[in-house]
């Protein structure tokens, strides 16, 4: 199964996963006040040590035999007082940018991952208008530094999960105000952010390419669920997976109630990023932690219960988005926590079946950035889930390659996936995806 000849092979990492000792964001504050918010004993520390040296893992992602990567800014290192901008830490990202061309890795720039300045949220944060402006401030002096380095953009990462962690459930730092309204306002002016920073973009690098990055899950009613179980499912699916994207494309937010034109909102995306993870099942009225965390005896779960693992869902969420806004898609982020590397492989080849299965229907799939390139922070959760090809012990900082990484390097090298590499990796899928075949060169066949 052959990817096209400019696909776009990368992994996907986030700067306060990674980077180490961001001691002006937020994130930063709130494991400080209560260690016991994170999961497991270790916090965030010096991550992967990133700042100091993100240059020896690049060399791993170029030896993976990738040709991209994404990463993000911290805006809390590049203006860590209001107006005041360290032209420290912009030339760091510079060099960590030149870094990535320099080994063949076309950088794709997150501006919003998950982390804030610390004067930013005492002004009220995304609950807020003020932030517009803010952010507007911060984007035009990103481009202005680091623009001749980036040509693909994403503005926010995951806003709809950044809203409901951040303002509904409480799993992430709490902004000023919390619950239903605040978390509608968030999106709102998380709206409003892209807009500005589209605009800003395009106004100074009209050639550069600029959308966002979606967490998209499949919902559906527990299997024997009622009408009112499926009619709930049917709201979150929207909700969660629509309605960002459907904001950008008509400029109009639909939430719960009514809807909101926001301005200079419509077509500001040139490509849709998709986060696919999961299935999840739901019922109404929900659990706590609002989906079901009960599966099927069939299904193959990750670690943490974290979620089940269901290729076809990326199929249907690539669909769904080709048919919806008709414009290219990136597959911004895929993975699976699991540290001893029991189903990545597996995982690995049957999620990117379903790309080549979207790409054979001449949908515009034009790269795969896998979750992660190395283990790091899983925000509230830790180090406790592990989602690198490259296993990371955040203590010593060592690395050691999972045979998935492996794995990963064939497929970038030869932009294909083969019953051969299952047959090597992940001899469980050989039967799932190549029915009645005998793996032609494999040492396995030959045993
Ligand atoms: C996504 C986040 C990313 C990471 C992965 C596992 O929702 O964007 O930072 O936590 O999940």
């Amino acid at each position: 199964m052959s990817f096209p000849p400019d696909f776009l092979w990368g992994t996907a990492t986030s700067s306060y996963q990674v980077e180490g000792n961001n001691t002006n964001s937020d994130w930063y504050a709130w494991e400080a006040a209560d260690p016991t918010r994170i999961k497991g004993d270790l916090g965030c520390g010096q991550a992967c040590d990133w700042w100091n040296n993100a240059e020896a893992d690049l060399d791993i992602a170029a030896e993976l035999g990738n040709n991209a990567h994404r990463l993000s800014l911290e805006w809390s290192r590049i203006e860590p007082e209001p107006s005041v901008f360290d032209t420290e830490a912009i030339a760091r990202y510079r060099a960590i940018l030149q870094a990535c061309h320099d080994r063949g890795l076309e950088p794709m720039v997150t501006l919003y991952h998950f982390s804030n300045p610390l004067w930013l949220v005492e002004k009220g944060d995304f609950s807020s208008e003020i932030v517009v402006d803010y952010f507007r401030r911060y984007v035009a002096k990103v481009v202005a530094e680091l623009g001749d380095l980036v040509s693909k953009w994403i503005t926010i990462n995951e806003p709809i999960t950044y809203g409901v962690m951040r303002y509904l459930t409480g799993e992430f730092p709490h902004g000023k105000r919390t619950g239903i309204g605040a978390t509608f306002e968030a999106i709102h002016n998380m709206l409003r952010c892209h807009a500005a920073a589209y605009h800003i973009i395009k106004e100074n690098r009209p050639e550069a390419l600029v959308g966002t990055a979606n967490n998209m899950q499949v919902f559906e009613a527990r299997p024997g669920g009622n009408a009112i179980d499926r009619l709930w499912a049917g709201q979150i699916d929207r909700l969660y997976n629509n309605s960002w994207q459907d904001a950008l494309h008509t400029g109009r937010y639909r939430g719960v109630i009514g809807s909101k034109h926001i301005k200079h909102l419509a077509g500001t995306f040139d490509f849709v990023g998709v986060n696919y993870y999961s299935r999840f099942y739901l019922h109404f009225p929900p659990p706590p932690g609002f989906v079901d965390r009960e599966w099927g005896p069939d299904a193959i779960v990750s670690d943490g219960n974290y979620g089940e693992v269901y290729p076809r869902g990326l199929f249907d969420v690539i669909n769904r988005v080709w048919k919806r806004y008709s414009k290219p898609i990136y597959v911004t982020e895929n993975g699976v926590p699991d540290a001893v590397d029991r189903i990545r492989p597996g995982f690995l080849l049957s999620h990117l079946r379903q790309i080549w299965y979207a790409i054979s229907f001449c949908y515009p799939v034009m790269g795969y950035y896998h979750w992660s390139l190395v283990d790091n922070f899983e925000w509230d959760r830790g180090w406790t889930q592990r989602f690198g090809l490259i296993k990371v012990d955040p203590i010593t900082q060592e690395r050691t390659w999972r045979p998935s990484a492996h794995l990963y390097r064939e497929i970038c090298q030869s932009y294909s996936i083969n019953d051969d590499m299952a047959a090597r990796y992940a001899p469980e899928m050989l039967e799932v995806m190549w029915p009645g075949k005998e793996p032609a060169h494999s040492e396995q066949a030959a045993r």
